[in-house]
């Protein structure tokens, strides 16, 4: 048995050898001249007895520089060390397998998100197992499970959205798939959900710079995801590298042992964030040595320091334990989780990335999976006068900086850390400039081929005049180039004055424009909403982002991606629609300036279809329920226009009186239905006491009687809790 094995393995070694398998060191530290230096590697696998390496920068290698580098790797760990104890290699697939050439990548989660479809979620990330394992890669840092409420944020393009429910189904889902099978399995990987917790609101924006969280918000808002994270059996969780209210996440036994494994239960592996226990000491000044700042850590709850710079979180932690600081049992439990891992993986009956697995690798079905996650993201946000669909014969003048590059389709972690880099990306993987010659011809489409995000000159406006009016129809492609954690932050959420006088510039031909928005996050763009005739948000689509955005705005599907934010209005406005009700237009806030109260450019949920539909009344199976009882709700949708589409389904439900202050609305259900022209059907959810809980102002679940409203489309109806 798995437990025995890691027993026994653990009566063998020293306090050395066991701090060894606490440290995860980063490839490019075993790299010289671009190529593996094996004198270093050895160094760190058999003096520095090193449990697990990783990777961030570097360039994608193939399946086969993969397969030769952790060959080599697991050869030294495994013949060349007393313990033969192979080394467990993470990476961060998270859209996708990321440093792996020719890899299928797939739409960010903030489009997760967008499809309200839990289903292509676990496909897309069943995928992603099967081509990390094919590289040789078994532990995935996967899934992100923060809420996206700063959209200053860098990284707000890798949460589900900014409804809480969002980050829990889909994460979940994320993490089924991928250790569903078994975690020996060549189609399986080790999940890592991160960052625990509160990392994705940092006050300022700024990536890694603190929260404030009250504890009522952090557990209504931010802990559930984690919660069902657990519950799905993820084996591992990554820590956010902020402070929540002065404390980081880092040193606090109160979030890494109270709650996450008091409360939450977990049995599995805990690892820092890059570089993050010496930060306790630079950066947040909560450690006055480093060698302080490894003992805080330690005995706060981390089982494994994530780049510790150098070998010196090695040599304190030996100290520690040796001067009693550290007690053996933190060393011993945290040992036992990494080896129980690995054994888990299968890496002691096979540490070698395994050839069967490759089999599972590009298969041109996850092509597919990709095109169809792209499609029920992509959110349609205007359509004045039915500009959209464009007729294939129009003449197209194709321009602005996300037309012709890869990066803006794309985001982060798309083969280079930044997904800047666009000689990764392979030929196949098409531009919007080249979707839209394969959709109607090279013959009908002119593409400013040269734009870019950094125009201070906006030299795009020649080109803009020069062709204007020789085309039928104007596409500008805008939006943001892609950007990582740092320096992915950024000051204004505004789009930049350049684009926006290139939109304003095509409106003034008096030719129909699209604006075909390629983001992250939701760039501020009321100035040019009004004169766009259709605008199209792509957020991140990645690999068959462009083939979907052709497929939506010539009518050869229906678009049906719905917003999974509050798309800002104003800069200074970040809405939110879980609101309290004080939030709302009242004396207090007044309309007079034209915004008052929650009044997003489209609000949380918003997305057009080339259909349209009506929602009958909400029918409930009870008046009013018992606590333990559940409630049915049924509500009658009708596809009454001509076309056949999909339709994403949010349920809300609302607290009306509650001793704190209830939300607004609260998302708790959603679903993604298909329906035929004219087709009417029967959606139903149900809803139980854990949705209708809040968390009370001493930190607990509450459940109250009292009266609730569920609201779906435009319909609501009211019932009582006893
Ligand atoms: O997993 C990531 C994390 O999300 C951000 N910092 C680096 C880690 C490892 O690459």
């Amino acid at each position: 048995d798995q437990d025995g094995r890691v027993t026994e393995l653990m009566s063998q070694m020293s306090v050395e050898d066991k701090v060894g398998q606490m440290t995860q060191i980063t490839l490019s530290m075993l790299m010289k001249d671009n190529q593996l230096n094996i004198e270093e590697l050895k160094n760190a696998i058999i003096n520095k007895k090193v449990g697990s390496i990783l990777n961030v920068n570097g360039t994608p290698l193939s399946i086969e520089e993969w397969h030769e580098l952790l060959t080599s790797i697991q050869d030294i760990a495994t013949k060349e060390t007393t313990l033969k104890i192979p080394v467990l290699y993470g990476i961060d697939a998270i859209h996708g397998t990321t440093y792996t050439q020719g890899s299928t990548l797939f739409p960010h989660n903030i489009g997760m998100g967008a499809t309200r479809n839990p289903d292509l979620v676990k496909q897309s990330a069943k995928i992603t197992a099967l081509e990390t394992r094919a590289s040789g890669i078994r532990w995935n840092f996967d899934p992100a499970l923060g809420i996206a409420r700063q959209p200053l944020w860098s990284r707000y393009e890798e949460m589900y959205g900014e409804a809480t429910v969002l980050s829990t189904v889909l994460g979940s889902a994320a993490i089924t798939a991928y250790e569903e099978d078994g975690l020996d399995q060549v189609t399986a990987v080790a999940s890592c959900m991160k960052h625990f917790l509160g990392y994705s609101v940092p006050l300022s924006g700024k990536d890694r710079t603190p929260a404030y969280i009250p504890d009522t918000q952090l557990r209504e808002i931010f802990l559930p995801p984690f919660e069902a994270a657990v519950q799905s059996g993820t084996s591992t969780v990554m820590i956010n590298s902020g402070e929540i209210n002065g404390v980081p996440v880092h040193a606090s036994k109160y979030y890494l042992t109270d709650i996450l494994r008091g409360e939450l239960g977990f049995e599995g592996l805990a690892v820092t964030d890059w570089e993050d226990i010496i930060r306790l000491h630079g950066r947040h000044h909560v450690a006055a040595t480093p060698k302080e700042a490894v003992k805080i850590a330690i005995n706060a709850g981390i089982d494994m320091s994530m780049v510790p710079v150098d070998y010196s979180f090695f040599d304190y932690l030996v100290e520690l334990v040796n001067e009693g600081e550290v007690p053996m049992s933190r060393i011993d439990e945290a040992v036992y989780r990494i080896l129980k891992l690995k054994y888990d993986l299968g890496l002691f009956d096979n540490a070698y990335p395994e050839q069967e697995a490759i089999a599972n690798f590009g298969k041109a079905s996850y092509k597919d999976v990709a095109l169809n996650a792209a499609l029920e993201s992509i959110t349609l946000l205007k359509n004045e006068g039915q500009t959209l669909p464009l007729d294939k014969n129009a003449k197209v003048l194709l321009m602005g900086p996300a037309a012709n590059n890869h990066g803006s389709l794309h985001g982060s972690w798309s083969y280079t850390w930044q997904g800047q880099d666009e000689s990764q990306f392979a030929d196949e993987t098409l531009t919007l400039k080249s979707a839209l010659e394969a959709k109607i011809g090279t013959g009908n489409v002119t593409c400013n081929t040269t734009a870019v995000f950094e125009d201070a000159a906006n030299t795009s406006l020649d080109f803009l005049k020069k062709n204007a009016a020789k085309s039928d129809v104007i596409v500008l492609a805008i939006g943001e180039k892609s950007y990582a954690e740092s320096p992915g932050g950024i000051h204004d959420l505004n789009l930049e004055a350049n684009q926006i006088e290139l939109a304003k510039a095509a409106y003034a031909t008096g030719k129909p424009v699209v604006l075909l928005i390629a983001q992250g996050r939701p760039r501020v763009i009321s100035p040019i909403v009004e004169g766009a005739d259709a605008i199209v948000n792509l957020y991140r689509p990645a690999s068959q982002g462009a083939t979907a955005t052709m497929e939506i705005l010539f009518g050869d599907y229906n678009p049906n991606g719905v917003l999974p934010f509050s798309y800002p209005r104003h800069a200074g406005d970040i809405l939110l629609y879980d609101r309290k009700h004080t939030e709302e237009v009242t004396e207090f806030i007044p309309d007079s300036y034209g915004g008052g109260g929650y009044n997003p450019q489209w609000a949380f949920g918003y997305g057009l279809s080339y259909t349209t539909f009506e929602y009958g009344d909400i029918q409930l199976d009870k008046k009013a329920y018992a606590k333990n009882e559940t409630i049915t709700v049924a509500i009658d949708i009708t596809n009454t226009g001509d076309r056949d589409g999909k339709l994403a389904i949010d349920l809300f439900v609302s607290d009306l009186y509650a001793s704190v202050t209830p939300s607004y609305k609260k998302l708790k259900k959603f679903s993604k239905e298909n329906f035929k022209a004219g087709e009417t059907k029967t959606v139903t959810f149900t809803l139980d006491g854990k949705d209708l809980t809040y968390i009370n102002a001493e930190s607990q679940k509450t459940l109250e009687a009292g009266e609730f409203t569920v609201s779906i489309g435009d319909k609501k109806s009211t019932f009582e809790l006893k």
